[in-house]
């Protein structure tokens, strides 16, 4: 197919049905690049309202470069995959420091921030430098796989090469940011991951898939595992401090999943999890206690995991001394960065 006819259908179709979104038109790197961490595994209407306080409350990249861990967790709070949010916070105090506040055009610096891979450069280099450079989402790869009847899986390594190659070989010079948020478009509303909305689709009879008939069969993908459902027992545990009444958190490592948000003293439990509470306690913790009350059962899934968690009220008769744990006044609790798992419990405080 003719690179010409691909792209020109495609930006036809872009300039009439272009979602609005804050960042589209945005003449500032920083909000493309914000958006573009905050579009990655997450949906477009899901991030509006969050790019929209993030640009309030760290309007430059010099005031995400000044503000604490806490405060940026905070404002992450609820999007996920919170290691996106610590590495914005770093990559913003390494372009403050050394790249003088502005994000770098050279693409080798863009691609050595935390948090910037090979999609971010593309997205950014294209959208908000005007560069022709491709990227591939997953939306992209779906449209790709599609309209070039790929056969190699998408996930591997030999079909990322494909599809990073057709997604480079149709680029209109001097348009790919209209391009490249024409397929995202495209992919999100219309090649659907099921039920593609075929008869909608610009590209509909140049789409090899479609004459094939395989569109609901690509982009072939490695089959999944299962995921694996980890079960945990929680301690709520209330204290009289002064006048307020406190609660007692931990803070997670700054490392790995949820890393440097905080949490409810829990731990792994393979059985009855009330029973298995105090053991958990005392091997995770330290902690010693006397009663315990059922206060509410919170399901979650990861990606990689589903997790049931059991909390229980709980009377402390011994907590240790220790960095991670601390009492926190049950009115501040929002202040502090929490998965949705622990804020799910905190709420019913
Ligand atoms: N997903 C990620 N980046 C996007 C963009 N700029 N437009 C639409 N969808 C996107």
């Amino acid at each position: 197919m003719p690179a010409s006819l691909l792209s020109s259908r495609l930006l036809e179709w872009y300039r009439v049905n272009a979602r609005s979104m804050p960042w589209r038109g945005h003449p500032d790197p920083y909000a493309v690049w914000i958006s573009e961490i905050m579009l990655q595994q997450t949906r477009v209407e899901t991030v509006i309202p969050y790019f929209e306080m993030w640009m309030q409350r760290f309007p430059t990249v010099k005031a995400l470069a000044e503000a604490s861990e806490q405060d940026v967790l905070n404002e992450w709070e609820g999007l996920g995959y919170y290691s996106r949010a610590r590495n914005l916070h770093k990559a913003a105090r390494i372009v403050a420091g050394k790249f003088n506040g502005e994000l770098p055009r050279d693409l080798d610096d863009l691609r050595s921030l935390p948090g910037i891979g090979r999609y971010t450069v593309g997205a950014i280099a294209s959208i908000a430098f005007g560069m022709d450079e491709p990227t591939l989402d997953g939306n992209l790869r779906r449209v790709f796989a599609r309209l070039f009847d790929i056969t190699e899986s998408a996930d591997s390594p030999a079909g990322e090469k494909i599809l990073w190659g057709l997604a480079a070989e149709h680029l209109p010079a001097g348009q790919a940011g209209d391009y490249n948020q024409a397929l995202m478009d495209l992919g999100a509303t219309l090649c659907l991951p099921k039920n593609p909305r075929c008869l909608l689709c610009p590209l509909m009879d140049l789409c090899q898939a479609r004459i094939a008939g395989t569109q609901e069969l690509r982009p072939v993908l490695k089959p999944k595992k299962v995921t694996p459902h980890v079960i945990h027992a929680a301690a709520v545990i209330v204290r009289q401090i002064g006048n307020l009444p406190h609660v007692l958190l931990a803070k997670r490592p700054s490392d790995g999943l949820l890393g440097g948000m905080w949490e409810f003293p829990n731990g792994p439990v393979t059985g009855n999890p009330a029973w298995e509470l105090g053991q958990a306690m005392r091997t995770g913790y330290g902690l010693k206690f006397q009663t315990r009350e059922p206060l509410a059962v919170i399901k979650h899934a990861y990606t990689h995991f589903k997790i049931t968690v059991h909390a229980f009220r709980v009377e402390a008769a011994h907590v240790p001394n220790d960095k991670k744990l601390k009492w926190v006044p049950i009115s501040e609790l929002e202040n502090f960065p929490m998965g949705k798992v622990d804020r799910q419990i905190a709420r019913k405080l």
